[in-house]
């Protein structure tokens, strides 16, 4: 079969996946809505060609955190990825090196961090999920910066693990063989456990802190001198506090779709957010970004960069190593195709200007 297109990817990982693994990737919570949302949303936006610019030259590069990479696209944290791919995390990082781009590591991750830092060749950030015990907080947070990765992600939007129906019908737990690594067998062993529903879900009612507030963020940047970005923010006035408490960047997500189902698509929100903190922090965006035409969009609207979840796991099941940086090329390709019928030479150069206005929005966008 001929992958062309990230869609094709999801296909034919779809194929390949045990219907457990491939659930966990693909579910949303409840009714899928938001995950629905994100990917119409992007439909929706239109853009306008601009033509007779000299686009012979192209450069996608930019720096994200001051951090250089080549090109606008990250790779979100996301847990258990030895389930698509036996090579699992180590593959994704060293195809997300050979693209010169960053990969962002789950604390659930099937292999630890600091194998994951052993195989990279660019930037890692580390996504931190902050356990009720804090010496476990603590000790994840340590290992990350002696590993050497180079940001702090603070997933903020799971106080609680939202139900996704797939995983409760298929009762999900690790299969055997697999564990979290960063965790240690005592904390993590829950996860392989039979449960009624998922084991995931379990394992957050459990372990995770759902009294997580503002101030656990100023301890979390006393911990560590790595700069801290705070992911799942989906308001202007959350925005604000992430500057107040010292985040270095925020990542407009709603998890893809897995958390709160009903909130909007995050290219929605992300006008008024990126309005709101006027330029005093990064704004990073993902859900549903599955074309090069979506980055525009995204960085039109004001985003420093996007991430792109899921398809990076349907190129990891269905080729490993190989298969993430197909996907990721395939996108970057997308994206300096759209760039240059845009009429733009850099990232730089991506702007409101080139956004369709229907003519009946009174000239704004
Ligand atoms: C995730 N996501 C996630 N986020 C996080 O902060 N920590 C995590 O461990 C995970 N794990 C995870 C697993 C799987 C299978 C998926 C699909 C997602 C959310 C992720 O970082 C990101 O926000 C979304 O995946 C972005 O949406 P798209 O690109 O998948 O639509
Ligand atoms: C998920 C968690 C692990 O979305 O973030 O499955």
């Amino acid at each position: 079969m001929d992958l062309v297109n990230l869609a094709d990817y999801e296909r034919a990982a779809r194929e390949k996946l045990p219907q457990m693994a491939y659930d966990y990737y693909a579910s949303g919570a409840c009714d899928e809505i938001t995950l629905a949302e994100n990917i119409e949303a992007y439909r929706r936006i239109k853009l306008l060609n601009r033509v007779l610019v000299d686009v012979e030259r192209r450069d996608l590069s930019t720096t994200v955190l001051g951090q250089p990479v080549e090109m606008p696209i990250l790779i979100p944290p996301m847990a258990f990825q030895r389930m698509a791919h036996d090579e699992g995390e180590l593959a994704t990082a060293r195809a997300a090196g050979s693209l010169g781009t960053i990969m962002t590591l789950s604390t659930f991750s099937n292999c630890s961090l600091e194998r994951v830092a052993a195989v990279a060749t660019a930037p890692l950030w580390f996504q931190l999920y902050v356990h009720r015990d804090r010496a476990v907080t603590e000790s994840l947070v340590k290992r990350a910066e002696q590993a050497g990765y180079s940001a702090l992600v603070v997933t903020v939007d799971a106080p609680f693990l939202a139900g996704r129906e797939r995983d409760a019908r298929n009762r999900f737990r690790l299969p055997p063989g697999l564990t979290a690594e960063n965790l240690m067998v005592a904390e993590g062993r829950d996860l392989s456990e039979q449960v009624d529903s998922s084991a995931l879900v379990a394992y957050f009612a459990a372990r995770l802190d759902p009294a997580l507030t503002w101030k656990d963020i100023e301890w979390l940047r006393s911990l560590t001198g790595l700069p801290v970005v705070l992911k799942g923010i989906m308001r202007a006035d959350d925005a604000l506090a992430a500057l107040q408490c010292g985040a270095s960047a925020i990542v407009v997500s709603n998890h893809g779709g897995r958390q709160l189902d009903s909130v909007p698509a995050t290219i929605a929100v992300l006008p008024e957010i990126v309005e709101a903190v006027d330029g005093r922090l990064e704004v990073l965006i993902d859900g549903g970004v599955r074309r090069g035409t979506d980055v525009v969009k995204a960085l039109a609207l004001g985003a420093r960069a996007v991430l792109c979840g899921r398809p990076v796991l349907w190129g990891l099941a269905v080729a490993g190593e190989q298969g993430v940086r197909d996907v990721l090329s395939l996108l970057r390709a997308e994206l300096d195709c759209a760039m240059a019928l845009c009429g733009c030479n850099s990232v730089g150069g991506i702007d409101r200007g080139v956004l369709w206005r229907p003519a009946d929005s009174g000239g704004k966008s």
